[in-house]
This record gives structure tokens, sequence and C-alpha cells, in this order.
């Protein structure tokens, strides 16, 4: 059938059409994130306020306790730019990143059935977590407009984030006593509200260890709660383990944990991890999400039209895994050289007694 150039045409079949609503004029606006603005903010508090008592807590900005990715390590990331050239990527990355992510960093057995195609490159965690909740809700139920699920007391941007691309925030129940942690009864209760509101839950994020409240789940307790969610019929479980080298305790295993999982299960799990913390890498941009591959291709085809992560982001974290990833961050990291934050001194209604046991380095950012 040939089209008149004449008349105007829409580019998708009326069936796939995105139906009329006017629920944009709705919403809530969507505050921005005070990370980037409360230093900003103190400085004008200081100069209005000379003298006046004030606290480091990175005021709002994780990212300026940490020591900063360590100069060989950009260096070096420098020379693989220069070497790769200036020409486009893929929207997941480069094959070469793919790779150094399952073999070098997570060292991934292949009888986890997955490997370098269950990898995406992301400019950032931010940018890992709005792709993440769009692939929740087109590849779970199908639906706008259904949930999110988050803990109590949950990072501004889980709170935002989802609500930007069409999903709705659900906080878990949650008992201060216990650093508002989640229970596999909290979730199940979750899935029942949400059926009461004519929702269903498109995806749970589990943090590990947690922001702000510094809290961290055992892996048995994080297996147990993930699979009571996909029990429950929440679509989606993505594990955001951005802070898990920045804990005395050990680093997250995808291999074992992995085996708490049937493959069938594994279809319904995402991963988040990245150099904002472990490596201090803030402005470098470099995260990765591994899932099973029908949600990274759904990604990468709609990345392909939006955002796709710098080389030079990549290059930073292949740099760091080739040099063993352990060893090029220790002494940068060490928590001896952490900095307390003095947040314990201000009346903050996230602050957890956990935070100092644990000794997380203080890069959490409150509400
Ligand atoms: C829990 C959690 N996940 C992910 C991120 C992502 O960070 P970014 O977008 O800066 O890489 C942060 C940053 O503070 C975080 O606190």
């Amino acid at each position: 059938m040939s089209i008149s150039n004449a008349t105007p045409v829409l580019a998708v079949d009326e069936k796939n059409l995105i139906p009329v609503s006017d629920h944009l004029k709705q919403m809530a606006d969507i505050p921005p994130s005070r990370m980037f603005l409360i230093n900003k903010s103190l400085k004008v508090y200081v100069e209005k306020n000379a003298g006046a008592k004030i606290f480091d807590a990175s005021q709002g900005d994780g990212g300026a306790s940490l020591p900063g990715t360590p100069r060989p390590i950009l260096e070096r990331a420098l020379q693989l730019q220069l070497e790769h050239g200036t020409a486009y990527d893929m929207p997941f990355g480069t094959d070469a990143y793919r790779k150094a992510v399952i073999e070098q960093y997570w060292k991934l057995d292949s009888s986890s059935g997955w490997g370098p195609a269950n990898v995406l490159g992301t400019a950032g965690g931010r940018d890992a977590l709005n792709k993440a909740y769009q692939a929740m809700l087109a590849l779970g139920h199908g639906r706008q407009g259904d949930l999110i699920m988050v803990s109590r007391v949950p990072w501004i941007s889980y709170n935002w984030g989802p609500y930007g691309v069409g999903a709705n925030v659900l906080w878990a129940p949650g008992d201060p006593a216990q650093g508002w942690a989640y229970s596999e009864e909290a979730i199940r209760e979750s899935v029942k509200f949400a059926e009461s509101k004519g929702r269903k839950i498109a995806g749970i994020l589990i943090t590990n260890p947690d922001n702000p409240t510094g809290m961290t789940i055992a892996v048995e307790k994080q297996v147990s709660l993930a699979k009571a969610a996909l029990e429950a019929g929440v679509a989606f479980v993505l594990f955001d383990w951005m802070y898990h080298y920045v804990t005395d305790e050990s680093p997250m295993d995808l291999n074992s944990f992995l085996k708490f999982f049937t493959p069938e299960e594994r279809k319904r799990l995402m991963f988040l991890d990245g150099i904002t913390k472990s490596l201090g890498g803030s402005n470098i941009r470099n995260c990765h999400l591994i899932a099973d591959e029908n949600v990274i291709k759904f990604i990468v085809a709609r990345a392909s039209h939006g955002v796709i992560p710098s080389f030079f982001s990549l290059a930073v974290a292949m740099a760091a895994y080739e040099m063993g990833y352990r060893q090029s961050r220790t002494n940068h990291h060490r928590a001896d050289q952490r900095q307390p934050c003095g947040l314990e001194e201000v009346a903050c209604r996230k602050w957890n007694a956990a935070h100092h046991r644990q000794r997380l380095l203080c890069l959490y950012e409150c509400r």
C-alpha cells in the first residue's frame, strides 16, 4: 500500500498508539534532587551568617566525601580513549566493556547462563534506574501507572525517578526500630494494598547497603525478600548494589547469589552496580545493569534513541577492572581514611546508628 505524501501519517499503527490522557496535568511537581543545590545553599547561608555552626555531612553530595578516582586509572582510561577513537559505539557500551564486566569484574561463571549479552553500560546509576523502571513497566504487566516498591525511607531519586517515567512509587511498611527494613510480610501486604487500588507492582528495589539508612541486608535475606516479591506477583526485582564495596563487609558475589534462583526467576532479576561510589567516580558516570537478555535488548533499542554512555566512562571502569578491581581502589578507600560526617549531631530523621557501626563512608543523601 502506498502512502500519500500529501496527507499527515501516524508513525505507528492506530492499534499501537499511546492513548490520550491528561494525567500529566494532574501530576505532582517533581522536586530537584537537593544534592545538586545544597552546597550552594550552604554557601549562601555561611555568607549571611558568618561564624555560624555548620556540619560537614558532605552537604547532600555523598560523592564530595569520597577520595576520587585514582590518577593511574584516569590516565589508563585516557590511553584507552586515544586508542579507541571517538566514533559512535553501541548503546550498551562496547563488546570489550561487556566482557570486562562479566569476566574481570564479576568473574561470572558461564554456568550462570549469563554473559556479556546480559550487560548494559549506562551513564551512571540514575540512567540505569530510569531505563530499568521503563523495562519493568513494559515487560512486567505492560501498563503505565503501576507501582515501583521501595523501602519506607527511600533515597530521593527512588521517589521521583519512577514517577518521571510513568510509574507510581509505593513505600513498603517498615519499622524505624529495624531501620525501616523490608520484611516478606510487608512485601505481601504491599501487593494486596496495590491490588486494592487497582494497581500491580512492576518492580521492587532492594538496596544493599541502603541509602540513606546505611542498613545492610544479609545475602539469605535478600534472596528471601526477592522470592517473596516474585511469588506475590511483583514483576521484577532490582538489586541496587551501588554501595557494596563501600563497607567493611565483603562485596556481593553474583556467582553464588544467582545460584539461589531458578533460570525462570533469573529472568525477573536485575542488578545495578557501578563506579560512582566504589571508585569515587561520581562525575565519570559509569554504571552497569545486568539482567535477562530480553530486558537488555528492550533497553538497548530505546537507549539507541536516547542516552548512550560515553566511551571514556566505560574506559575508566575497564581500566580499574584491568588493574584488579579491589587492588586498584584499596589504598584510596580504606575504612580508616574515611571522614566522620558529624551528621549524628544533626536532627536527621533518617539517621541510623547502624551507619556508624558498619563504618560506612558517609555518602548518604538526605531527602
Ligand atoms: C542507592 C543509590 N543507587 C544509585 C545511585 C546512583 O548514583 P549515580 O546516578 O550518581 O551514579 C545512588 C547515588 O547516590 C544511590 O544512592
